[in-house]
């Protein structure tokens, strides 16, 4: 099983680790890669919107997306962490996201997406983690992908040395379970009915089309014209 991390943060504080303890839990350390922003991704959206109404190659950040979208698309499960910056995720992630705009349903989603597992890892001092896990969530939902977790979780620190020891025993149990659930999902996830709802209205929608560059991904794919569905392409 190919995991990927994608890190809201450079640094590796309490939300990294809870993602790397959850990601040694599922495969051995050659199979997990790591991303980190902004080290990866140093580009805010620019809003060209050229990916939307032409082809994501030509956003200005394209050579620096390309590899990350690649890694993206050959894990098997993405496990994103960001630390709750005043309510929300960094704006590292946040900018990372805006980049894969393209890929939401109402645009151009990549089959490989529907066959995938997400996990979405918050921590907080306090408070925030919600709406933190929902910023990411909410991408991962758009995207296609089949089950999302999320984990929020209060650490009542600053530090990863200062999380306590009761906390700790929290995070070990919370990432065992999780592994076990995504486990025992490998290899036979299907998107949820609300994920193939909402393709079967982008469907109806991209055979009338209003944009050209989506209406003819649709049409290639067989997705607005032939029924064919992403979960079920080879
Ligand atoms: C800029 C900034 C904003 C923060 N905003 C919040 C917040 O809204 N709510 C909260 O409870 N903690 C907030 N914190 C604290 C961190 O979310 C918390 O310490 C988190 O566990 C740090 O994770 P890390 O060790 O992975 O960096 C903030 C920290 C920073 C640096």
């Amino acid at each position: 099983m190919k995991v990927l991390l994608i890190n809201g943060q450079n640094h590796k504080g309490s939300t990294y680790h809870i993602g790397r303890i959850l990601a040694e839990k599922l495969t051995p350390p050659e199979d997990i890669d790591e991303i980190f922003l902004p080290r990866d991704m140093p580009h805010f959206c620019c809003g060209c919107t050229k990916c939307f109404m032409e082809s994501e190659s030509l956003c200005p950040h394209y050579e620096v997306t390309k590899p990350l979208t690649a890694q993206m698309d050959e894990a098997d499960v993405l496990i994103f962490t960001s630390p709750v910056y005043v309510y929300h995720v960094t704006g590292s992630m946040k900018a990372f996201l805006d980049h894969y705009g393209y890929r939401w349903m109402v645009h151009r989603p990549e089959s490989k997406m529907f066959g995938k597992q997400a996990v979405v890892i918050s921590t907080a001092a306090g408070g925030g983690m919600k709406p933190a896990c929902k910023d990411i969530a909410d991408s991962c939902f758009y995207w296609g992908i089949a089950k999302t977790y999320r984990y929020g979780l209060a650490v009542h620190a600053i530090k990863w040395s200062e999380v306590s020891a009761k906390k700790r025993q929290q995070i070990e149990k919370k990432t065992d379970q999780l592994a076990a659930k995504i486990k025992g999902r490998a290899g036979s996830v299907r998107p949820s009915l609300k994920t193939k709802g909402l393709f079967k209205v982008m469907s109806i929608m991209q055979n009338r089309g209003f944009n050209p560059a989506d209406k003819n991904y649709w049409e290639e794919k067989g997705w607005s014209t032939r029924g064919r569905k992403p979960w079920k392409d080879k």
